[in-house]
This record gives structure tokens, C-alpha cells and sequence, in this order.
């Protein structure tokens, strides 16, 4: 550990660590997959488990992935080994950083599908389309979208280019700065697609149905799609916060510091349901549609707004800028992992990474067309990816990193990064050797 400061780059700041954190977080998951993970698990009941999740088991993982890569001081895989050596424990804990690296690349792969389709809402809803046909019939522009596979092909392989050429370039400080300014102009328009919510008659129901919870509605799936969903929200359990904490200086407080990124990631999911569902029960839309929920949904709103073309506009061009930052921490670990693991140098490491995560998109979004009737264990590539990854890898990775935190580092060592003493020492060891694993493994088992 004496060494660390000189061999290994440090965040500039807390500030531009929390930035990057957040960056990563916040992203798609946030405003298009909660609601419509919401939507299709039975509102309020799904809403409270989700936030159970995140509380005792997605808090302490993130806590845990970053002291992880502050003690390793390298990338997920390396931190990994690095640490259990230290710690006299099986090599074999790199699996885990492996099992990331992986996982980081299926989901960038449908991730990049998703951010086409924003990219295209913000070309539609300033040339006007996008506002013309949810005028007529709703959610006709987004059925026909997914119907043109050269369509989305052509904005999915447009935010691969951008996404590539961030990371390949660099470029990166420069986007997160972007984003210091950006991000709080999206909460902004939330706040507004709320404000303009309270106008429909659909608000007091919204509200009923994300915070008055039907128990009858809790089950097995319901409680795997909120923890999966806690993970992804959260960039958990794909070693991307454990790279993140590589680059931490010992004087960041790791749990203040994770509690401000899950409130702020929290908050912003949270507000992105209570800006849709009042337009989905105004409109007699259907809450369970799925993945095409708010692009459906939110240019009703947007055609009924004063100026609502250019406000839909800007509200879809920060989604998409949202999406990007948290795509660029999906493509960092392959790239990483490429650059160390062969002779190529970054830029080729970044494309080979961005073009096989391209390549399997490409599978992904013609699983909405062409090859519909494609369907390997009762799903089609796209939902194929989401679920392995955000059911399966996700809780499997993240529980491998608590349980090693919990049970493999010694508590010198967990002290040490922690700064704990007394009651919250030992609310630490209670959550990460017991209530988070447990958690985990109980959601697990009981909904196979
Ligand atoms: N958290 C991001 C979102 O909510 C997506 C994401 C970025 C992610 N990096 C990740 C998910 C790593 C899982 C693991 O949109």
C-alpha cells in the first residue's frame, strides 16, 4: 500500500469522483427501465422492495467495490487478485473481476440499442415526427420505430461511434464536466414533467400506484426484477465501481460518499415515475407496456405543452447524454481489460471492445423485427441480454464481492478503508457478512 500514490492516477477530487460515480449510475435505468420495470411489476409493491434493495444490499456493495479497488489499486481482475493475496485467500477471487468484464459487455451491447432509440427521439421531436404521430395515435412512432430494423440500426451504431470515440479519445474529463451542468438540467425537466402531471387527472393515481402498495402482487419475479434492478441502477457487480475506486485517495470517506450517489441515483428514478405514470393513467395507456413505456409515453405529454417540441427536445437529448456517460463506464472494463491482456493499445482495445458490443446489438435490436420469432429460452436476444445480465450476473458478481469483503478481507483491513468504530463497525460487519449476502442468495433461490 505504500506505493500507492505514485504508481496509480487519482480522481482530481471527491467532487469528480462523485461526478463520475454518478455519471456511471445514473443513465437509462433510471428513467427508461425503472418506470417500465415498475409498470410491469405491480407498482408500489415492486417500488418498496427496490428500495429495500438498494438500502441493505446495494449500499454496502457499493461500499464494498470501492474498497476492493482502493486496496487493489488496478483494474477489477488485478484488484481482485492483488487483494486476496494480500489476504492469503484463493487467486480464484478474480473470477469474479472476470465475470465483469463479461457482463459490462453484454449489457453495453443492448444499452447501445436503447440509447439509438433516444438519440432518434431527439432528432424526431426536433424535426417535429415524434410530435406529429403521438398527436394521432399514441405510441404509433415508437411501434413503427422498432419495425425498421436499417432504422435502428443506424442510430445504435451511431451511439457506438460516440461512445467509442469518448472513450478511445479520452475525451472523457471533458463529458464529465458536461455533465456536472447537465445532470442537474435533467432533474430539472423532471421536475417540470411533474409540475405539467399535477395538470392531468391522472397525477393522484400515479402516485397511488407507486406508493400504495398491493401486497397481493409480490412474488418471486417481483422481488429478482427489483434487486436486478438495484444492481443495474446502481453500475454494481461489473467491477466498473471497483475501477472507479482504484483511482480514490485514502482520504474520500467511501460510505458518506456512496450514500450521496444512491440518494441522488435513487431520487432521479423516483421522479422519472412520477413524470410518466401521471401521463400513462391520463392518457389510458398501458402501465405494463414494457421496455417502450416512456417513448411511448412522453411525447403525449410534449405535444400537449406549451413549446412542448423544443422542451421534448432537450428532455431526450439529456436523456441521451445521460445514457452516455453511464455507456462509457460500460465499455471501459473490456477496453481495460483488452489494452493489459494484449498488444493492442488503447484506441484498437476500445474498437475491438466497441465493435463486438456493436455486433451482438445488432442481434439485439433485430430481435424486435426480423428475427422475432427467434426466441432461446422463451426470450428474444434483447430481453435475453437484460435478463442474464441484470438477474443472473449482476446479484452473482455483486454478491461474490460483498461475501469477500464480508468474510475474506481481515477487519484490520476493512477498519483501515472504513474509518468505523463501535456501533457503526459493528453495523458494518452485520450487513456485509449477513443481511446483504443473505439477501441476496434468499432473493435468489426463492424465485428459481
Ligand atoms: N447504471 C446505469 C444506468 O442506470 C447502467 C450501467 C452503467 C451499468 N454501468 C453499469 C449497469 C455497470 C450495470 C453495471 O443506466
Amino acid at each position: 500500500m505504500a506505493n500507492k500514490t505514485h504508481t496509480h492516477a487519482q480522481w482530481s477530487s471527491r467532487t469528480a469522483f462523485v461526478l463520475a460515480a454518478t455519471g456511471s449510475a445514473v443513465g437509462l435505468g433510471n428513467i427508461w427501465k425503472f418506470p417500465y420495470m415498475v409498470g410491469e411489476s405491480g407498482g408500489a409493491v415492486f417500488v418498496l422492495v427496490y428500495l429495500c434493495c438498494i438500502a441493505l444490499i446495494g449500499l454496502p456493495i457499493l461500499v464494498s467495490e470501492w474498497l476492493v479497488g482502493r486496496r487493489g489499486q488496478s483494474n477489477p481482475i488485478n484488484s481482485m487478485l492483488k487483494v486476496s493475496r494480500d489476504e492469503g485467500r484463493s487467486p480464484a477471487w478474480a473470477l469474479v473481476g472476470l465475470a465483469g468484464v463479461l457482463g459490462s459487455f453484454l449489457i453495453l451491447s443492448f444499452y447501445s440499442v436503447v440509447g439509438g432509440w433516444s438519440l432518434n427521439y431527439t432528432w424526431g421531436s426536433a424535426t417535429g415526427g415524434v410530435g406529429e404521430s403521438a398527436g394521432v395515435a399514441l405510441g404509433d412512432y415508437f411501434g413503427a420505430l422498432l419495425e425498421q430494423p436499417w432504422t435502428l440500426f443506424g442510430w445504435h451504431t451511431l451511439f457506438m461511434i460516440v461512445t467509442f470515440a469518448i472513450v478511445a479519445c479520452g475525451v472523457k474529463g471533458g463529458l464529465e464536466r458536461a455533465a456536472k451542468w447537465l445532470m442537474p438540467l435533467l432533474i430539472v425537466a423532471l421536475v417540470v414533467l411533474i409540475g405539467y402531471g399535477t395538470t392531468t387527472t391522472g397525477f393522484g393515481q400515479a402516485a397511488d400506484f407507486m406508493f400504495s402498495p398491493d401486497w397481493s402482487k409480490l412474488n418471486g419475479s417481483v422481488v429478482l426484477a427489483a434487486l436486478g434492478h438495484a444492481f443495474f441502477t446502481l453500475s454494481l457487480g461489473m467491477g466498473i465501481m471497483m475501477a472507479y475506486g482504484s483511482y480514490l485517495g485514502q482520504d474520500v470517506d467511501l460510505i458518506k460518499t456512496a450514500r450521496t450517489v444512491v440518494i441522488l441515483d435513487t431520487v432521479i428514478a423516483l421522479a422519472a415515475g412520477m413524470a410518466i405514470f401521471p401521463v400513462v393513467f391520463a392518457n389510458g395507456q398501458d402501465a405494463g407496456s414494457g421496455p417502450g413505456l416512456i417513448f411511448a409515453t412522453l411525447p403525449v405529454a410534449f405535444a400537449d405543452m406549451p413549446a412542448g417540441m423544443l422542451f421534448g427536445t432537450l428532455f431526450f437529448a439529456l436523456l441521451t447524454i445521460a445514457a452516455l456517460t453511464s455507456a462509457i463506464s460500460l465499455l471501459e472494463p473490456v477496453t481495460e481489460f483488452l489494452e493489459e491482456r494484449t498488444p493492442l493499445p488503447r484506441i484498437g482495445a476500445a474498437l475491438v471492445a466497441a465493435l463486438a458490443a456493436w455486433a451482438l446489438g445488432i442481434a439485439a435490436l433485430l430481435s424486435f423485427n426480423l428475427w422475432s420469432g427467434f426466441t432461446p429460452f422463451g426470450l428474444g436476444v434483447f430481453d435475453l441480454l437484460d435478463t442474464l445480465t441484470a438477474k443472473f450476473m449482476l446479484p452473482l458478481t455483486g454478491l461474490g464481492a460483498i461475501v469477500f469483503v464480508g468474510w475474506f478481507v481481515k477487519s484490520e483491513g476493512v477498519n483501515q478503508e472504513l474509518a468505523l468504530g463501535g456501533t457503526g463497525e459493528m453495523i458494518w460487519r452485520i450487513v456485509s457478512r449477513f443481511v446483504a449476502p443473505i439477501g441476496v442468495i434468499v432473493v435468489f433461490v426463492s424465485s428459481l
